[in-house]
């Protein structure tokens, strides 16, 4: 082998694999994650992270009871965290979330709590929270999951239990609303699961964000949560995937892919195979479909929700528990070059 050829060979041999950061950036596209504050003490975790990733979101440092423990004491020490890390490296930092059914904080849910008095519980939160951060989370999920699975508005504290005054659509407007005036300059997202193909529950989504928009409501964007799992290999949920994205673009909202993951009943080589497949097809749609953010729900097997929440599945993200790279990850590269 020629000096010049064995010279070639060990220069690329030397130079490291694109990082997904460079690779979704030639597309203009943000490679993000959610972020648990006590896993980012491990430094395996900060390599990758910052290595790897564009933008973070808080996996649930700035949820309700997180951040507001008691009636006006807030909590910004975990989140702060993420945001110093995230300032360090350049990158984006993402809200999550400021109106939700999940992790409300006791004394909101007190039942002598009246709508009244949750109406002003919420609006102040939102200013609260989305004040302090003005300038520094440049997008928010104002409202997550607000549709049931059976495709209707869903019961919840801030809708109708007791609710703040009004119906849940009314509800969703005026979030937003007070989002918009919080901090004019952030991208205002309504975020939600199992709402990535065509189906009753998607239209429910594209029928109350169509009538938002109409009525001139400030919503910048939809995000897909995207947890997927192997039902997902197949032409037509791929084909139906893309045909619901560019409905929702035609509405004039930006779409995010938001809590990306792929869970599989087991580590095989097979199943890792079938995850890759996946990983790597929405990556090239989001590519192909100008999707500008996608976000993963973790990086590391070691540290996803997936386990406890779907008993016997989990092996869902590109990084095993060693902080190794999967199939995925090579599929995901692929994608993106
Ligand atoms: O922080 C408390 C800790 O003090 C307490 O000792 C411990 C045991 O009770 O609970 C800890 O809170 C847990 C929290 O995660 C932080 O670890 C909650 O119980 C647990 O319910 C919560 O789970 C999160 C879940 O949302 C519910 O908020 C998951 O980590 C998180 O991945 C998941 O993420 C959601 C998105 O926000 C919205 N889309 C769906 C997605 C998956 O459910």
């Amino acid at each position: 082998m020629t000096a010049l050829l064995l010279g070639l060979v060990v220069a690329a041999a030397a130079t490291p694999a694109p990082t997904l950061r460079d690779l979704a950036k030639r597309h203009g596209m943000t490679i993000s994650t959610c972020v648990a504050t006590s896993a980012l003490e491990g430094k395996e975790y900060q390599a990758v992270l910052a290595r790897e990733f564009s933008a973070l979101e808080p996996e649930n440092e700035l949820k309700f009871e997180p951040v507001q423990p008691e009636r006006n004491r807030y909590d910004f020490v975990a989140i702060d965290k993420q945001v110093a890390f995230a300032k360090k490296h350049k990158m984006a930092v993402r809200g999550h979330t400021l109106v939700w059914h999940h992790q409300n904080p006791a004394w909101a849910r007190d039942p002598k709590m009246t709508a009244t008095e949750l109406r002003a519980v919420l609006k102040d939160h939102i200013f609260k929270v989305m004040g302090r951060f003005r300038g520094v989370i440049g997008t928010w999920d104002v409202v997550n999951e607000a549709i049931s699975d059976d495709a209707h508005m869903r019961h919840s504290l801030w809708f109708d239990r007791p609710g703040i005054g009004l119906d849940g659509e009314q509800t969703i407007e005026q979030a937003f609303k007070w989002a918009h005036e919080a901090d004019p300059k952030a991208k205002l997202f309504y975020n939600d699961y199992n709402i990535e193909t065509l189906n009753a529950k998607s239209d429910a989504v594209y029928a109350l964000l169509s009538k938002l928009k109409q009525r001139g409501v400030p919503i910048d964007g939809f995000g897909m949560q995207c947890h997927l799992d192997p039902q997902f290999d197949k032409d037509e949920a791929f084909d139906s995937f893309r045909e619901n994205i560019r409905r929702f673009k035609k509405l004039g909202l930006a779409v995010q892919l938001t809590e990306l993951d792929v869970r599989i009943p087991d580590g095989s080589p097979a199943q890792l195979a079938v995850q890759a497949r996946i990983y790597g097809r929405i990556f090239q749609i989001a590519r192909e479909e100008g999707i500008k953010w996608v976000q993963l729900w973790g990086f590391t097997d070691a540290h996803s929700w997936i386990p406890q929440a779907f008993k016997g599945m989990g092996w869902a993200l590109p990084w095993d528990d060693k902080y190794q790279p999967k199939p995925a990850l090579e599929a995901i590269r692929k994608a993106l070059e």
